[in-house]
């Protein structure tokens, strides 16, 4: 087995979802449905299609529902047993079927690079793959996988970037780019969490998708307070990206697929019509009714 071979991801979890409030008052953010799945489980599928099948979660507050969406819920199963409807039977279990999961608390919460050290102990001596709660990868445009693969034959840190408009670069990590290494990837120079428009050095935005080497632990145990006070992971693969020999380089893929920040609401509102209009349950009558919608308004 390649020494880069990934088989563990970590998705924290532990973020306050303030922008939902108050549907997010007594339930993570990552429990809001899309259609009729939580934005969790779309996340934890990707990890397992791209062959990730162990699954850390960094949680907060309000784990539990998390926790038990993964679970068994033994009365339900019975009932739905009983009624010999199957179908929703098969929904119910896929979940609890889909990944080892495993849990850890943040505790304070001081920023991403803060939860992802809380995953040291688990990770160990490995390379893994770092999804963020958040953002949601259409299933119809791999990403996850083609990051493996090159981390796999380069040993490097690797990356998820995407053009955005300059005027939301500051809502994002903001990569320095050399070059094209291959096809879509691309060399990363530097790093600046969350710069202000007028001082990005770029408009290519780190999307929630990483693959990191385990010595990002080290760098983010050295990694003082950055933007806003909190431990940045940017901030860390930054000093990756300026010390190959240490920590390996960090290398970008550049996405042009559909990505959806479930924790916006506008995107929330149009990740779940981009995703039911090809479903096969509602899609055509959706579809249909978006028309005469479209007319009204
Ligand atoms: C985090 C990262 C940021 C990245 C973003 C992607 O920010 O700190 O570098 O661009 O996720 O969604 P957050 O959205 O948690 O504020």
């Amino acid at each position: 087995m390649s020494q880069f071979k990934v088989t563990k991801a970590v998705i924290p979890v532990a973020g306050l979802g303030t922008r939902f409030l108050p549907a997010t008052k007594a339930m993570p953010k990552e429990m809001l449905p899309l259609i009729d799945k939580p934005v969790i489980q779309y996340v934890v599928e990707e990890a397992v299609s791209a062959g990730l099948q162990d699954v850390l979660m960094v949680t907060g507050r309000n784990k539990n529902t998390l926790e038990n969406h993964f679970d068994r819920v033994a009365e339900l199963e019975a009932n739905l047993e009983r009624k010999g409807d199957h179908d929703r039977l098969a929904k119910v279990m896929a979940s609890t079927d889909l990944a080892n999961i495993h849990y850890v608390r943040q505790g304070d919460p001081r920023g991403l690079g803060h939860a992802v050290l809380k995953a040291k102990a688990h990770i160990a001596e490995h390379s893994f793959a770092l999804l963020l709660g958040d953002d949601v990868m259409d299933a119809r445009d791999p990403l996850l996988t083609k990051m493996l693969e090159l981390h796999e034959s380069t040993g490097e840190n690797v990356i998820a970037l995407m053009e955005v408009d300059p005027s939301q670069i500051h809502l994002y990590g903001c990569a320095v780019t050399q070059g094209e290494v291959v096809d879509g990837v691309v060399r990363v120079t530097s790093l600046v969490e969350k710069p202000k428009t007028e001082e990005a050095p770029s408009n290519l935005a780190i999307i929630g998708r990483y693959v990191l080497r385990p010595e990002i632990f080290d760098i983010l145990e050295e990694t003082a307070p950055g933007r806003g006070g909190e431990i940045q992971l940017t901030d860390a693969l930054m000093t990756a990206a300026q010390n190959p020999d240490r920590a390996g380089g960090v290398l970008g893929v550049v996405f042009k697929g559909r990505r959806y920040d479930t924790g916006d609401k506008l995107d929330f509102i149009k990740a779940t019509l981009r995703i039911a209009v090809d479903r096969e349950d509602i899609g055509q009558d959706l579809r249909q009714w978006l028309h005469e919608f479209n007319n009204e308004i």
